[in-house]
């Protein structure tokens, strides 16, 4: 069963009281989902893997440590998910950054794809997955589908709101995936809208409605 990391740093879950906000307008949005994006890549490193190397300081030769394959992939799911790369990217600057398009069909809220990228390497690399929101998990299981077609090996989600109902697809269909979560809420709308969430996280990046 995958590890769920539900966040209590008081930054984030502050920055997160803001984004709720329906008075947040998008700059604002924008720049909070950014900062929060970079505190949860913070602890979702956390247990990235170290290796020694040697090096040479200006006083004396001795032993560094430096991230083992440095090989690392972040992959926003379109549209709301390229808001949190930019975040990601202070922290981990050399990751390679992919993008799968995914919206979700407003009738059933089946998701339906409709671009992908990838860095060529991905099968190589331990890939972030990101995205704001996690609701039916409809969106994140089929993005999750498609790096493993690829042949993915690690991956780990991210997302700063999630429903429980989300959380549990993710479990039930991908349980070799970890899952940091900034805030847990309550449940699901008969819209498939996140209770109480914080509204559609792309419009509110984008400022489309
Ligand atoms: C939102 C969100 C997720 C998805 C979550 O994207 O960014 O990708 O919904 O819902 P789910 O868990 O039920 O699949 P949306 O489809 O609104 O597209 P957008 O990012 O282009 O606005
Ligand atoms: N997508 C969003 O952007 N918000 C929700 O509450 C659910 C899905």
């Amino acid at each position: 069963m995958s590890n769920v990391y539900v966040m209590d740093h008081p930054l984030i879950q502050h920055k997160i009281g803001l984004i709720r906000r329906e008075e947040t307008g998008s700059r604002d949005f924008r720049a909070l989902v950014s900062e929060i994006a970079t505190l949860m890549c913070y602890e979702a490193t956390r247990d990235l893997k170290l290796e020694d190397v040697k090096i040479k300081t200006p006083i004396c030769e001795t032993t560094a440590k430096q991230l083992e394959g440095k090989k690392l992939a972040i992959i926003p799911i379109l549209r709301a998910g390229i808001g949190m790369v930019e975040g990601m990217l202070v922290l981990i600057p050399a990751a390679k950054v992919g993008h799968i398009g995914l919206y979700r069909d407003p009738e059933t809220l089946e998701p339906v794809e409709y671009y992908c990228k990838l860095p060529a390497d991905c099968d190589e690399r331990e890939v972030f997955v990101v995205d704001p929101m996690v609701a039916t998990g409809g969106s994140s299981a089929a993005a999750i589908d498609l790096l493993k077609a690829k042949g993915v090996k690690k991956i780990r989600f991210l997302c700063i709101i999630a429903a429980p109902e989300g959380v549990e697809r993710m479990q039930r269909e991908h349980p070799d995936v970890d899952l940091y979560i900034g805030a847990l809420d309550d449940h699901l709308n008969d819209h498939g809208y996140i209770v109480p969430g914080l509204g559609d996280a792309g419009d509110r990046i984008f400022g489309t409605k």
